[in-house]
């Protein structure tokens, strides 16, 4: 037998690249901001984006894509689960601007879409939190870093790439080195369907 090592438990975090949304940088950047309370980045005044008549094409998009992560991919039952879109919003990050570490509360899935980006804009990080191979409180070295060692993982997002994740997860953006402003579409989904039996039965 060859020797295995089997990740177990893991984290979903879903990726896809998709065709730019034409108009999309235009109509994102057109939005009425307002700088977030922490004072490192801009957030549209509307906490509602996707349901606007103008973010059809992007709604239909993300939906898509949850229905691949969701029921293809993690095999709920597209018969019993289904997934409503709820607060959605922009962010603009110009040069310096980043975000602090968070997760998504009174959300089951969040995800981002990034509408401009570049490789110098800022990758988001995403942090564990929870014992794997080493408790969160002993820091042992590694030679070498991968999924079952790792404390953090960082990505560099590609514009019409959206990258979707249960809404624990805990993530941060690095400051936007680069001279253009990037601009991203940040959405939580929460769970609709009837599930379960007798007193474990839910209709939501
Ligand atoms: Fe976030």
């Amino acid at each position: 037998m060859s020797s295995y090592v089997q990740p177990l438990f893991g984290i979903p975090l879903y990726r896809n690249t998709r065709p730019e949304l034409e108009g999309l940088t235009e109509r994102v950047s057109n939005l009425e901001y307002e700088r977030m309370a922490v004072g490192n980045g801009d957030i549209s005044t509307t906490k509602w984006l996707l349901e606007q008549e103008s973010f059809q094409d992007l709604r239909s998009l993300i939906m898509e894509e949850m229905n691949i992560f969701t029921h293809y991919l993690l095999h709920m039952d597209p018969q019993k689960i289904q997934w409503r879109l709820q607060n959605s919003w922009a962010v603009r990050h110009n040069k310096g601007d980043w975000s602090q570490a968070h997760h998504h509360t009174n959300s089951v899935f969040s995800g981002v879409y990034y509408v401009r980006t570049n490789e110098n804009s800022g990758n988001i990080v995403f942090t564990r939190t929870h014992d794997t191979v080493s408790t969160t409180t002993f820091d042992f070295p590694y030679t070498n870093f991968n999924e079952l060692n790792s404390k953090s993982f960082g990505i560099t997002p590609q514009t019409g790439e959206i990258v979707m994740f249960p809404s624990h997860l805990m993530h941060s953006v690095d400051p936007n080195n680069s001279d253009q402003i990037r601009y991203a579409v940040a959405f939580n989904f929460v769970p609709t369907g009837t599930w379960g039996e007798g007193e474990h039965e839910i209709s939501l």
